[in-house]
């Protein structure tokens, strides 16, 4: 493992006021999201959209890296590049999701566990080759009547460590991605406890198979009440609360968190950033940032539409939530710059 290489990749990943932008859906889960659209789940469109996105004017100033799906790295763009040149060339460093997705965790009803180890020392170096400089895995960890239980958050912490290993074995920075998932009527105080016991299995496992936290980067869900809950919680309540957390589960040696969005509307998830950054004011020893799918690319989808004529339209869709979510990161976003959407 060469710790420098890892360390150098996730400070310029952190780099300060940026965040990544998450272009990973699986072919499936793509498809969900064009069909609110109309858009048809082509591998043309697939490729074009992302392609839009990423070829955003400016949009390094905001965003370091892109995680992409296996299908996207392999592409070339419609002007011959490969996708990750035509990436690098606009200032973005490519990632990949490398996990083959959660499945159902045998003698655990409601809950999963995901799968993808096998093989992936040999993916991992393809991935390299191919210009992906950092990684993706993502766990699902749902709240529910006596959930989630042990046997399942020990089990994704492990395939998460021994993930995070190989990655760092290949030099490739591992984000590590415990998602407690937002559905159901749970309280705020719930997902506390399931995102405080998600995060102490997961560096458990971390430590035991050496992974140095230095070289990796915590994707990590906000501490909030279920997306059906009667109470929904304040801006504040929210930031305190997912701080609190943190501080009392990851070490500092752990560079940054960079936030999923989950399922919240895009303005919540840059509110809730910006109201960590300010009430922390700097003082937190990791950076804590934005690595959003939904709450980037929602409006530059339903802007697109899968038509050559809106790219641009687009493309200041995207520019504008991801301008947003770096002033979150800074702690320096005022709701009225939702305004000025170009
Ligand atoms: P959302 O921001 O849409 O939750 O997606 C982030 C992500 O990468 C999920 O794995």
């Amino acid at each position: 493992m060469n710790r420098s290489v890892l360390e150098e990749t996730a400070r310029h990943l952190l780099d300060a006021g940026k965040g990544l932008l998450a272009l990973d859906e699986s072919t499936p889960t793509c498809g969900k999201r064009f069909a609110d659209y109309g858009i048809d789940n082509t591998e043309n469109n697939r490729r074009d959209y992302r392609a839009m996105l990423v070829s955003t004017p400016g949009l390094a100033e905001y965003v370091s890296g892109a995680i992409l799906y296996d299908e996207t790295l392999r592409m070339t763009t419609a002007d011959g590049r490969p996708f990750a040149r035509m990436m690098a060339d606009h200032g973005i460093t490519p990632g990949i999701k490398v996990d083959t997705g959660a499945k159902d965790l045998a003698g655990h009803p409601g809950e999963k566990v995901t799968e993808g180890l096998d093989g992936l020392r040999e993916r991992l170096g393809e991935y390299h080759q191919l210009g992906a400089r950092f990684a993706k895995w993502r766990a699902v960890i749902t709240i529910g009547d006596g959930l989630p239980s042990r046997g399942c958050l020990v089990a994704n912490a492990q395939a998460l460590a021994r993930y995070a290993a190989l990655c760092q074995e290949a030099e490739i920075v591992p984000i590590v991605e415990p998602e407690v998932l937002l559905d159901g009527a749970h309280d705020i105080d719930r997902c506390y406890h399931a995102t405080e016991q998600t995060l102490r299995c997961l560096f458990d496992a971390l430590h035991d198979q050496r992974v140095h936290l230095a070289g990796l980067i915590l994707k990590a869900s906000m501490v909030l009440p279920g997306q059906h809950a009667g109470q929904q919680a304040g801006v504040h309540e929210v930031a305190a609360a997912t701080l609190r957390c943190l501080y009392a589960n990851v070490p500092a040696a752990v560079p940054g968190v960079a936030f999923l969005s989950g399922g919240q509307s895009n303005e919540d998830a840059t509110a809730h950033l910006d109201a960590m950054n300010r009430l922390d004011a700097g003082q937190a020893p990791w950076k804590l940032t934005f690595s959003y799918a939904r709450a980037l690319q929602q409006p530059a989808l339903a802007a697109w539409r899968g038509d050559a004529a809106n790219v641009n339209v687009a493309q200041s869709a995207l520019a504008h939530r991801a301008r947003c979510n770096r002033a979150a990161a800074l702690g320096q976003y005022d709701p009225e710059d939702e305004k000025k959407v170009a």
